[in-house]
């Protein structure tokens, strides 16, 4: 029996080569972006360096631009999306770590911020991204239309406010020795890191011409994708040594976090994971757009991913 053309477009797309063109191209804007030599006070354009330039998986952006690609936005609009949210992602880990947070001092394989160069520096390190963020959805080069720029702007705030990223670090913190329900847990885990994880494929796809209809389809697949991305952190956390990861294995139970494992074991968070990524693929049949071979491999990358 012959396969599908979808199907045999998916298999012959190589997710390895389209990553290295992107990453070249994400890495080349932040290391031209963040707090370029001269410009920003030493003390803290190094601590914002070593946050941002340090590695990381770049899965953010990795989304913002694959979606940006599905409907045909300009590369250049889409470069600022995909950086505007690494850089939030980067202030959040920055201060995730922090002694008054996860107190972590295992960051990309590299001693956290706090760690090599102090509290302080970490905290207005982290200020200085997200505000770097909002300084590269709004260039005054005419090269991104206002109006474009305010909705993609909109969009990161809420994504890491007060009902996104942030407000699901509260619950976090608030929650360490709860035993949350499977509600508490998923609202828990759609803020802290669904939410920007989904705006990540949604502000690519603003850069662009999309119908509305494609825009429903894709922020399902954001909601999966993100809600996967923690559920597969939770997992890590426990199957995952710190030399893999780059970060301390097993701080989850450490700390009594709840966590998707501690609510409903390990192979159960597995089988979840494995739901959401067919919900995501089922959202993007349901998009009508035709390039998304790129958000496919994402989809599978990410909730199959080692560390
Ligand atoms: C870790 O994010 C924190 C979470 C939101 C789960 P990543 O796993 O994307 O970290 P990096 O960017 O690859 O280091
Ligand atoms: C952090 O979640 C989510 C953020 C908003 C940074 P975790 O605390 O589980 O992330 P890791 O495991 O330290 O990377
Ligand atoms: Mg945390
Ligand atoms: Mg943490
Ligand atoms: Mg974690």
């Amino acid at each position: 029996m012959s396969s599908s053309p979808a199907f045999c477009h998916a298999e012959a797309f190589d997710l390895g080569a389209w990553t290295a063109v992107q990453l070249a191209l994400v890495e080349q804007a932040l290391e031209c972006w963040v707090a370029p030599p001269g410009q920003v006070p030493p003390s803290l354009a190094e601590p914002m360096r070593y946050a941002v330039l340090g590695g990381g998986k770049r899965m953010r952006p990795l989304l913002a631009l694959a979606s940006a690609q599905a409907v045909g936005a300009p590369p250049e609009a889409a470069v600022r999306a995909a950086c505007a949210v690494e850089l939030i992602h980067a202030y959040s880990l920055v201060h995730d770590d922090m002694p008054c947070m996860d107190n972590d001092v295992l960051r990309r394989g590299l001693p956290t911020v706090h760690v090599r160069f102090g509290e302080a520096a970490a905290l207005l390190a982290g200020d200085a991204l997200q505000a770097l963020a909002f300084e590269l959805l709004t260039p005054d080069d005419g090269s991104l239309p206002v109006a474009s720029q305010a909705r993609l702007c909109r969009m990161l705030a809420q994504a890491a406010g007060a009902a996104g990223m942030a407000g699901g670090q509260a619950i976090d913190l608030a929650s360490v020795g709860l035993p949350l329900n499977s509600d508490q847990l998923h609202q828990m885990h759609r803020l802290k890191t669904g939410a920007l994880l989904q705006a990540s494929v949604l502000m690519g796809a603003v850069c662009g011409p999309v119908e509305p209809h494609s825009l429903n389809a894709l922020t399902d697949y954001g909601s999966a994708m993100g809600l996967a991305f923690q559920v597969v952190d939770d997992i890590l956390d426990v199957t995952a040594d710190s030399n893999t990861l780059g970060k301390t294995a097993g701080k989850d139970a450490a700390q009594d976090k709840p966590t998707f494992v501690s609510l409903m074991g390990l192979s159960s968070s597995q089988n979840y994971a494995q739901e959401l990524l067919s919900q995501a693929r089922a959202s993007l049949r349901a998009s009508g757009l035709k390039h998304t071979a790129p958000l496919q491999a994402l989809a599978d990358k990410l909730v199959n991913r080692i560390f």
